[in-house]
């Protein structure tokens, strides 16, 4: 049995319509607290972090279009569960836990989640954010 190009092509189509139907948790529930840190560091975290670390999600297009939506959720989803900034304590923020692996992250590169860097260039912390942002974890 052979299958032409033309009915590959149309089953594709197909599956890509119903892939759109499948529910997704695409939601941004209430913030519970707002940390207490310092404005310039909270607007760092906010660009380069809080898309997948806290429940202020901005959700790009492409968050939108099945398969690209399933990556998208899901990373999100394991962000938040590795890291919530919008669920932390006043005081958890500088936990010596927290910072240690904060630190780890933002000194190798802000660039753990390469992908999403290279979709959205502008959300990269500069160098000078990256300096202001180990010197306030010191
Ligand atoms: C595109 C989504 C995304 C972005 C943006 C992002 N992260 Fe993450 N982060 C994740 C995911 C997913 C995990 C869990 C899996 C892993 O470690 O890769 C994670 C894990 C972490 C962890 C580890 C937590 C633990 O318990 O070990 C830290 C710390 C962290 N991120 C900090 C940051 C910081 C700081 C920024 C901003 C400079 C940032 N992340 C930006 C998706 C993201």
């Amino acid at each position: 049995m052979t299958l032409s190009i033309k009915s590959i092509a149309s089953w594709s189509i197909v599956v890509l319509i119903l892939m759109q139907f499948v529910p997704l948790n695409r939601i941004n529930p209430p913030v519970p607290s707002q940390i207490q840190i310092p404005y310039t560091i909270k607007s760092s975290l906010k660009k380069a972090c809080y898309d997948c670390h806290s429940y202020e999600t901005k959700w790009t297009q492409i968050a939108y279009i099945a398969p690209a939506s399933w990556l998208a959720c899901g990373i999100v989803s394991s962000g938040r569960t590795a890291l919530n900034f919008s669920t932390l304590k006043k005081n958890e923020t500088r936990a010596p836990l927290l910072t240690t692996k904060l630190r780890h992250t933002v000194k190798k590169g802000s660039a753990h989640q390469q992908l999403y860097y290279l979709l959205k260039p502008e959300a990269q912390l500069s160098i000078s954010e990256t300096n202001s942002l180990l010197q306030w974890m010191n």
